[in-house]
């Protein structure tokens, strides 16, 4: 059903070493929240590209009936419907089994992520509602900043609608492990689709903690070398708003790792047994949300694989990590609950 070269571009989304089946028919719907964006649209292109998709539901507050029509052109399987406006909302969602979410607005150079709170942390509550509403059993995978305290902010919301189930709400960081295997592939002259390095905390900053000690295959570097390239997976996000100088953040790069999740999740719906990294609910260190390697499996989380085997040095970074992490949980969930 697939030509040839759909099949080529559907191994973009796909994360490494991992083989895309073409011939799944299962039904999913995927709603992709706030799809006419910089993320939006080429996440909803590459979601357009699996044949593990039947139904794409593209909604925004502005521009999703040329999305949809555009992307409705592609001859893949997915059939393409656009949703404009909170009336819309409904429609959008119901019977999706994953939702993603990458509206808001993106950092300009000089930002943090945590700057974008005042706007981000209103779109993620509402969009969060309908969602509890109207999709209350779907994966939630959350891309829009700052993911550490947007996570938060969707669970509060899922909790008062009494529909919480904290193995289904991610914060996508699947943006880190695709840096920290390209970084290290060009350290070591790897191929950058046959590297893996665990990247465990949060998505921000010194919280995005890279496992180069657990890379496979395995690699060491010097001290100084290890040091700068941690601080470059971290810096990675500022690098590429500060190259787009106030145009906005990574968009390409995060709609592949968006999409390489959102597969995952659909494969795990579909029976696979798929390990990601993500931010979610855990008791795994003091901070009540961390990411670290997950099983996921048809009701979303399956197994947390926890921190596993740490260097002193990725010890002393999950250290340092803590307590910005929980201060912007905190900040999430206080003001879910105001
Ligand atoms: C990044 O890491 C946009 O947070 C995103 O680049």
């Amino acid at each position: 059903m697939f030509s040839k070269s759909a099949k080529c571009l559907s191994q973009i989304c796909l994360k490494n070493s991992r083989s895309f089946s073409t011939s799944n028919q299962v039904n999913s719907k995927v709603a992709v929240l706030g799809a006419s964006g910089g993320i939006g649209q080429p996440l909803s292109l590459l979601l357009k590209h699996s044949s593990l998709v039947s139904d794409l539901s593209l909604y925004d507050i502005a521009h999703t009936a040329g999305v949809a029509a555009d992307l409705s052109h592609i001859n893949t399987r997915a059939r393409v419907t656009g949703y404009v406006g909170p009336d819309q909302l409904k429609a959008a969602l119901e019977g999706a089994q994953v939702v993603v979410i990458p509206a808001g607005v993106p950092r300009k150079p000089g930002m943090t992520r945590d700057d974008l709170f005042n706007t981000n942390a209103s779109i993620v509550r509402d969009l969060s509602i309908a969602a509890a509403k109207y999709c209350p059993k779907a994966m939630i995978a959350i891309i829009s900043n700052p993911v550490n305290s947007t996570v938060p902010i969707a669970s509060e919301v899922f909790k008062k609608n009494g529909v919480y189930d904290p193995k289904r709400i991610f914060g996508v960081t699947t943006l880190d492990v695709v840096r920290a295997n390209t970084f290290i592939a060009e350290a070591k002259g790897l191929d950058p689709n046959q590297v893996n390095v665990p990247v465990i905390g949060g998505h921000a900053g010194i919280t995005i903690i890279p496992l180069i000690s657990r890379s496979n295959p395995s690699v060491s570097f010097p001290n100084d070398k290890l040091d700068a390239l941690t601080k470059r997976i971290q810096d990675a996000g500022t690098e590429v708003v500060k190259a787009k100088a106030g145009t906005g953040s990574a968009t390409l790069s995060m709609a592949f790792a968006g999409a390489r999740f959102a597969v995952s999740l659909l494969e795990a719906l579909n029976g696979k047994e798929v390990i990601e990294c993500a931010f979610v609910k855990s008791d795994v260190t003091e901070a009540s949300y961390f990411s670290t390697p997950l099983v996921l499996g048809k009701n979303g989380v399956e197994k947390n694989l926890g921190l596993g085997k740490l260097s002193d040095f990725e010890q002393n970074l999950v250290k340092n990590a803590i307590k910005e992490l929980k201060d912007s949980i905190k900040k999430g969930e206080d003001f879910a609950n105001k």
